[in-house]
């Protein structure tokens, strides 16, 4: 992901397509407001969530967004997707804009899925040293035994990327239930894990990310936004 973060100059050529000296004289007269203030720095750096005015018009203000969703089996975590009804789909229209996925579940899986429109919250959920740990539950078709507890926390060679997984952790609930927490993301990571054993994956639910547990009340499809104590808490 690049920088979402540009210079001022920049970002107002790009807005306003004047040239370099009318630019100059636009903040040289204090005609361009920075998150209420008069910014006369052409280098300052603008980020996305920062509220640009010039003359009285708003040229950006975007608010920070991030939602948790319930996502039912049989759509596409994407954004949209040509054959079949796609995450963002499940929103009204005019709320889709500008949000992304930072994770992604297969197209059966279930279960919690972020959106947001803010990169940097993005890059730290996904960033190894944060160590955001995913928590699944799965049923499978074969009876569980200790051996998958010490493979998963042990790690599998995964030959098509060349990675070893990171320690993941198994629970056994009953016989065809376990509880997996990973924190990583690898493509279709714990199919392939219980892949290992021959062991098909029947269903595979997510029930938390960080500290963010699933809503309850959500049912499958439905979503709502997250609290500011959940979205700095979900890494701690
Ligand atoms: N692992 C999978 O195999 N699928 C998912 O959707 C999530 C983790």
């Amino acid at each position: 992901m690049t920088s979402r973060y540009h210079r001022l100059d920049r970002f107002l050529s790009n807005r306003l397509q004047i040239s370099r000296s009318n630019l100059r004289l636009l903040l040289a007269a204090g005609r361009v407001q920075v998150n209420g203030e008069v910014e006369r720095d052409r280098q300052r750096r603008v980020g996305p969530f920062d509220v640009v005015v010039c003359d009285g018009e708003i040229l950006q203000a975007n608010r920070p967004r991030y939602l948790m969703l319930n996502k039912p089996a049989s759509v596409v975590s994407a954004t949209r997707d040509a054959h079949h009804p796609a995450v963002l789909d499940l929103l009204p229209a005019a709320q889709r804009q500008g949000l992304h996925l930072p994770g992604r579940l297969d197209f059966n899986s279930t279960g919690l899925l972020l959106l947001t429109n803010d990169g940097d919250w993005s890059r730290q959920l996904s960033e190894p040293e944060n160590q955001v740990r995913k928590h699944y539950r799965v049923t499978v078709e074969q009876p569980l035994t200790d051996e998958y507890v010490a493979a998963f926390a042990e790690g599998m060679w995964f030959e098509y990327e060349g990675i070893m997984t990171r320690p993941a952790e198994l629970k056994i609930r009953s016989t065809f239930e376990a509880d997996v927490w990973l924190c990583e993301g690898r493509y279709h990571q714990i199919k392939r894990m219980f892949g290992r054993f021959d062991n098909n994956v029947l269903t595979l639910h997510r029930l938390a990310i960080g500290n963010l547990m699933l809503d309850e009340t959500l049912k499958p499809g439905e979503w709502r936004e997250l609290s500011a104590l959940e979205v700095s808490s979900i890494f701690s």
